[in-house]
């Protein structure tokens, strides 16, 4: 695959992890867990083929509303990951960032978040952004309050940068594991040019394959950006 046809950006609707474990008979933390090991692997193969940032889903604003004993197992994830074995993250050498009101999340974890922010804000093998508690009507809704409160006029370029995604490249593919076509608030701001993908796997079972069959289909397509060629 050419590089230079490859998205710079792509953005992962990490969804079925639920679902792989019902398959399986076994709850749905067991597909949390299995989904969080992919992150690696799909985060490694997509730096590696030379995509600049990745940003997933993880935790929507409408999933605080799921019950305590699946939330309290997602925290549990987040520590390990984000705190003890965070090790993972820091060997990918790519700058971590996460978007969303973090606010609500209990402290210790708040902690491990900026932490791993500050540890790896110089690194520059790509920009990985995790969306925790992120809803794109919430974004946009604390961009427009911001504006509000500085009572500037804004443009295209000064909303850009009242973003939380202000400092990546324009999104390009947007991927949605799971089998369902819908975007469930998930960056309906910054996917106004980007090309969709959804595919039926499971996010668990999502490979590095099933992950070059879809730039293969994002390279295929022709994007006109309401221009005629
Ligand atoms: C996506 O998987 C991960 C999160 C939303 C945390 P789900 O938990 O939504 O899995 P399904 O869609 O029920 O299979
Ligand atoms: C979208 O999946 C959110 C994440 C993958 C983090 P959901 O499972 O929450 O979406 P819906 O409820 O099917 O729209
Ligand atoms: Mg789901």
């Amino acid at each position: 695959m050419q590089q230079r046809m490859l998205p710079k950006h792509i953005a992962i609707i990490m969804d079925g992890n639920g679902r792989w474990a019902k398959k399986r008979l076994q709850p749905r933390s067991f597909g949390h867990k299995k989904g969080v090991k992919n992150i690696f692997t799909i985060c490694k193969y997509a730096f590696n083929l030379g995509i600049e940032a990745v940003t997933l889903y993880a935790l929507s604003c409408e999933n605080f509303s799921r019950p305590k004993e699946e939330l309290d197992g997602l925290f549990d994830l987040f520590r390990q990951y984000f705190g003890k074995d965070k090790d993972k993250f820091l060997e990918m050498q790519v700058k971590i960032q996460f978007l969303g009101e973090r606010d609500i999340l209990p402290e210790d974890i708040r902690k491990c978040l900026t932490e791993l922010e500050h540890l790896t804000a110089a690194y520059t093998c790509g920009i990985l952004s995790i969306c925790i508690n992120y809803g794109a009507k919430q974004e946009l809704i604390r961009a427009v309050n911001i504006a509000v409160e500085r009572r500037e006029r804004q443009t295209l370029q000064s909303f850009h940068n009242l973003l939380y995604t202000k400092n990546l490249p324009e999104l390009d593919f947007v991927i949605r594991t799971g089998g369902d076509m819908r975007l469930s608030n998930f960056l309906l701001y910054q996917l106004a040019y980007a090309e969709l993908y959804f595919t039926k796997k499971l996010w668990p079972d999502f490979s590095p394959k099933e992950l070059d069959k879809a730039l293969e289909d994002f390279i295929k397509r022709e994007r006109r950006f309401g221009k005629t060629e």
